[in-house]
């Protein structure tokens, strides 16, 4: 008995220790020399297999071990370093680890790490730390997969789509998990079919999760703590026509879990944004509104609470037509609800809750 249990979890270990970060055999690898010898410093090692292709920086062993494998091969980068204001780039098909913790500087307009026109690249796992522009900036990829990415940074975006250059298609974002970031945690443009599992922010400057000239979209969860505070942003912000599908508002991103604490918004959707259906929302104590929907078509709450913060308000600009299409089912406490003008195609609330109301019925 006592052999058979010790084989079991010999087994359990072996299974968990093979889903980390660099297990197996990567094709190529970046691990740190301690300069013992010749006293202070370290050096970095780029092998591919078992030849060493690069000994230096870390900046440019990373970069030397990406560039050697091939199209469905695998880069580990197992050393800690820092990468100062630089950019690591990812083609085609490549996976690329970041087991080690990088740190960056902020290269202007540029990301520490970028993928651009190109298809199936992987990202299982990154820790990145310092100061960034975008930590990781993408465009024109099809197929991009970015596994459990963790960013703690003094300034600066976690990960950031563009907008100003060719858009993105089948997307696939595990957990990504901002602990700081002067900017968003998570800023898209044009996606064409995303999917992401959660994003947890916090201690965002902006947004936890900003989704902009979107289609096709399905996000698990969105967690915000102390997102936005002192500004307009949100933990979840649509803006853009994010939504926007052949020229309508067919639901097409569906959202199962909102929720946010402090902060400024908790859940905000502007300039001709909609198609959204959000299962569940938990906001409380939002310093800004918990809810703002402004010029926004067909977006539905399904339930969920609201508990003290600021005003749930639906609302419109004259530049844009008239919020249409909305329901709301939630517990509202310790707030008020206010909708000024009275949406289009009279919206459907399903109030419960002791907030006051101001609403068109
Ligand atoms: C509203 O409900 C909340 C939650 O039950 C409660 O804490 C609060 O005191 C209530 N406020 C009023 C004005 O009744
Ligand atoms: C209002 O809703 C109806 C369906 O109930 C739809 O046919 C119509 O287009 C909507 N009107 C506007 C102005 O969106």
């Amino acid at each position: 008995m006592v052999h058979l249990f010790n084989v079991a979890a010999a087994l359990a270990l072996m299974s968990s220790v093979s889903a980390q970060c660099g297990s197996g055999t990567p094709d190529a690898t970046v691990t740190v020399r301690i300069n013992t010898v010749f006293g202070s410093g370290s050096s970095f090692v780029a092998k591919k297999g078992s030849s060493t292709v690069y000994t230096g920086d870390y900046r440019t062993a990373i970069q030397r071990a990406v560039d050697s494998i091939a199209s469905g091969q695998r880069v580990a980068v197992m050393a800690s370093g820092s990468i100062g204001a630089g950019t690591i780039t990812i083609q085609a098909g490549k996976t690329f680890e970041g087991c080690g913790t990088i740190n960056a500087a902020i290269n202007s307009g540029r990301g520490a790490i970028e993928v651009t026109n190109a298809a199936n690249v992987k990202i299982p796992y990154l820790t990145m730390t310092g100061s960034v522009y975008f930590g990781l900036r993408f465009s024109g990829t099809t197929g991009l997969t970015l596994g459990d990415i963790t960013f703690d940074l003094t300034a600066g975006m976690g990960i950031r789509f563009d907008r100003d250059r060719a858009a993105n298609s089948n997307v696939k974002i595990g957990t990504v998990t901002c602990k700081r970031a002067s900017s968003h945690c998570v800023e898209t443009f044009n996606i064409d079919k995303l999917e992401i599992g959660s994003v947890i922010a916090r201690n965002v400057g902006e947004c936890g999760l900003l989704l902009q000239t979107v289609t096709n979209v399905k996000v698990g969860l969105v967690d915000g703590d102390n997102v936005a505070a002192g500004n307009g942003y949100a933990t979840l912000r649509f803006a853009n026509q994010a939504g926007k599908l052949n020229g309508g508002y067919a639901t097409n991103i569906v959202v199962d879990k909102v929720k946010s604490r402090g902060g400024g918004r908790g859940v905000f959707c502007v300039s001709e944004s909609g198609g959204v259906q959000i299962g569940s929302i938990d906001l409380a104590n939002n310093g800004n509104n918990a809810i703002l929907l402004e010029n926004c078509y067909n977006v539905n709450i399904k339930g969920g609470t609201v508990n003290g913060g600021g005003e749930v308000r639906l609302a419109a600009r004259t530049e844009f037509a008239n919020s249409k299409d909305i329901a709301i089912t939630a517990k509202i406490d310790g707030t008020t609800v206010r909708e000024s003008p009275c949406t289009a195609n009279k919206t459907k609330w399903t109030l419960t809750g002791n907030a006051s109301k101001n609403i068109c019925t």
